[in-house]
C-alpha cells in the first residue's frame, strides 16, 4: 500500500515535471554544478539556487578549526544575502579541491563581502588566489570591499580536479571567500579562435580555450541589468550607460516578439533573450545616412590581452538584408559591411556574436564602436549592438594580475608550512538535472552534491610555467 502510494506520487511529481519542461526552454544542465555557502553550517539560497554549507556534514571529519575558521557576521541588521552572512577564513595556504567530472571549460565565480566580525579584523585580509595554478587574484584586498564582490573566471579542466587555493599575502595577513560557484560551461560557450586585431594586422588567434579567461565587463547594451535569476548561465549584465561614450545619435531599442536563435549561431547560453532583446542602434530617418559611431570605453590594465565578444541581433530592422555596418574595436576595423541577416540564415532577431583579441595598451582603455559603412542605407538602420563582453587573459606568467607566478607566491610561504597537510574539501558534484529543470519554480530543492575526504598538499599544485621577471 505504502509503495503504490509512493508511486502514484512519484507519477504525479514525474509527469507535472514533463509538463513544466515541455512548456519552458530545455534549461541548460550542467554536468558540474558546484556551489558552496563558505563558512555557513547551514545551505542557503540565492537566487533560486542552493549553496550547500562547506561545514555542516562532516564538520567533524575535517577543516581543523586551527587553520581554518568559520565565520559568520556579527551585525544584527545584515540585510545581504545569507551566503554573504558568513565566510571561511585562511591563516595558512588552504583551499578547496573539486573533483570534475566533465572536462572543458569550466565557469568559476568567487564571492567575496567584507564582514563584521569581532574575531578578524577584515582590514587585514590580504591574500592571493590560485585556480588549478593560474594566478587570479594577487594582494586583493578585503577590507576596501563595500558590497559584495564577484569575480568570475573561466577555466579549462583538463584533469578531474579543479584547485582553488587561498595565500594569505604573509603571516600577519588572512584570507577568506563567502561562497563559490564551479559549474561547467557549455561546449559553445568558448570557442578556441577569434581574430586577432591591432592596428598593424588582423590575423587568427588560436588556443582561445586553454587560456584562463576573467570577465571584465559583461553589458547588456541599451536595457536594464540582468541578474543571474534571469540569466541561462546565472551571469550578471549590467547597461550600458557608465560605458557609453555619448549617446549623440544613438537611440535605445527594445523587441518584445521571440528571439529566434539559430543552429550555429549564439545559442540561448551564449546569451539569453533579455539580453538579444535590447540594443543601441543608429538610425537614419531621411535620405542622408548619419555620420556618427556608437562607440563604448572600458578601462583596461595594460599589459594584458582582452577577449571581445560582440553580441548582435537584428531586432531594430524592418526586414532582411537592409542592415550594413562597421565594427570597430580600439578604434581598428574589426568586421567591414557587417550583414547580420547574411550571417543568420537570413531571419530578423536571430542572434550572432563575433570574438575578438585585441590587445590592452597604455592607453588604459579599450575601445569598441559601431558605425554606418560605406554599404548601409539611408531611411534604415546603420549600426547596432546588442551586448559586450571582455574578458582578460592570462599573461605568460599564467597570471591574470601580474608578474608573479603561482610557484612564486606559493615558495614565499616557509617549506614547513607548504608541506603540511591542508585541509582541502573535495566535492563531488553531480548532475543535477531535476534542480536545474526546477530552479526557476521551486525554491529548496537539493543538488545532489557529495563531499568527501582527501587531504592535498599544497605543493602538488599543479602550477603554470613561468618565472618571475629578472
Ligand atoms: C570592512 O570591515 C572592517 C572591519 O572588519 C572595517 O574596519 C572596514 O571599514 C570595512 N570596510 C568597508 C569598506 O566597509
Ligand atoms: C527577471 O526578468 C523579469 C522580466 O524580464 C523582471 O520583471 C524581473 O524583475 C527579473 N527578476 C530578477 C530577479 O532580476
Ligand atoms: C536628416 O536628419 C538629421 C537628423 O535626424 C538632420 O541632422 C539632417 O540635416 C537631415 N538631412 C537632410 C538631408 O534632411
Ligand atoms: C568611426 O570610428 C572609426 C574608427 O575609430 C573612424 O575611423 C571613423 O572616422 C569614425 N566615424 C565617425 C563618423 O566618427
Ligand atoms: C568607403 O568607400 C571609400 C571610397 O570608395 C573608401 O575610400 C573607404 O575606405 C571606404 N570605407 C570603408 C570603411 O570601407
Ligand atoms: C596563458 O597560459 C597558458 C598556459 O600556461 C599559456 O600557454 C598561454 O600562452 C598564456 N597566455 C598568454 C596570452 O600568454
Amino acid at each position: 500500500m505504502e509503495f503504490l502510494h509512493r508511486s502514484f506520487v512519484l507519477t504525479l511529481f514525474l509527469l507535472s515535471l514533463s509538463t513544466l519542461t515541455a512548456r519552458s526552454y530545455t534549461f541548460f544542465s550542467p554536468v558540474d554544478n558546484c556551489l558552496i555557502d563558505c563558512g555557513s553550517t547551514l545551505d542557503s539560497t540565492a537566487d533560486n539556487r542552493l549553496f550547500i554549507s562547506d561545514s555542516s556534514r562532516f564538520k567533524s571529519h575535517w577543516l581543523s578549526s586551527t587553520r581554518s575558521v568559520s565565520l559568520k557576521s556579527n551585525n544584527p541588521f545584515d540585510v545581504s544575502p545569507r551566503i554573504y552572512q558568513t565566510a571561511r577564513v585562511f591563516t595558512k595556504p588552504s583551499g578547496y579541491e573539486f573533483e570534475i567530472r566533465d572536462k572543458g571549460t569550466h565557469m568559476v565565480r568567487l564571492h567575496f563581502h567584507n564582514l563584521s566580525s569581532s574575531k578578524f579584523d577584515f582590514n587585514d585580509a590580504q591574500f592571493h588566489v590560485l585556480v588549478n595554478g593560474f594566478v587570479v587574484l594577487s594582494d586583493f584586498i578585503g577590507g576596501n570591499l563595500d558590497g559584495p564582490k564577484v569575480m568570475e573566471y573561466l577555466i579549462w579542466v583538463e584533469t578531474g580536479r579543479l584547485v582553488i587555493t587561498f595565500v594569505p599575502t604573509c603571516k600577519s595577513k588572512f584570507a577568506f571567500v563567502n561562497a563559490i560557484e564551479v559549474i561547467s560551461a557549455p561546449k559553445d560557450l568558448i570557442v578556441d579562435t577569434a581574430q586577432y586585431v591591432s592596428s598593424e594586422k588582423i590575423e587568427q588567434f588560436d588556443g582561445l580555450v586553454e587560456q584562463a579567461l576573467e570577465v571584465v565587463y559583461r553589458v547588456n547594451v541599451g536595457g536594464p541589468k540582468v541578474t543571474p535569476f534571469n540569466d541561462t548561465l546565472w551571469r550578471t549584465w549590467v547597461p550600458d550607460n557608465d560605458f557609453l561614450k555619448s549617446s549623440f545619435g544613438s537611440k535605445r531599442v527594445y523587441f518584445s516578439g521571440r528571439i529566434r536563435y539559430q543552429v550555429g549561431g549564439a545559442s540561448r547560453e551564449v546569451g539569453p533573450d533579455n539580453v538579444y532583446n535590447t540594443a543601441r542602434v543608429i538610425k537614419s530617418t531621411n535620405a542622408s545616412i548619419p555620420d556618427v559611431n556608437i562607440t563604448w570605453v572600458f578601462p583596461v590594465k595594460g599589459g594584458f590581452k582582452y577577449l571581445v565578444r560582440l553580441h548582435f541581433c537584428d531586432i531594430a530592422s524592418i526586414s532582411i538584408a537592409l542592415l550594413y555596418f562597421n565594427v570597430y574595436v580600439n578604434g581598428n576595423l574589426a568586421y567591414k559591411d557587417l550583414d547580420l541577416s547574411g550571417v543568420t540564415n537570413y531571419e530578423l532577431a536571430a542572434p550572432f556574436y563575433a570574438d575578438y583579441v585585441v590587445d590592452g595598451d597604455s592607453s588604459g582603455v579599450l575601445t569598441v564602436s559601431v558605425g554606418p559603412s560605406n554599404m548601409s542605407y539611408a531611411y534604415g538602420i546603420d549600426g547596432i549592438l546588442n551586448a559586450v563582453e571582455i574578458m582578460k587573459l592570462n599573461n605568460s606568467m599564467g597570471s591574470l594580475v601580474g608578474d608573479l607566478p603561482a610557484e612564486f607566491i606559493l615558495k614565499s610561504w616557509p617549506r614547513g608550512n607548504i608541506h603540511v597537510l591542508v585541509p582541502l574539501i573535495v566535492a563531488v558534484c553531480l548532475l543535477a538535472i531535476l534542480s536545474l529543470v526546477m530552479r526557476r519554480r521551486m525554491t529548496g530543492l537539493k543538488d545532489s552534491v557529495m563531499w568527501s575526504k582527501l587531504p592535498t598538499d599544497v605543493s602538488n599544485v599543479n602550477v603554470k610555467s613561468g618565472s618571475p621577471q629578472p
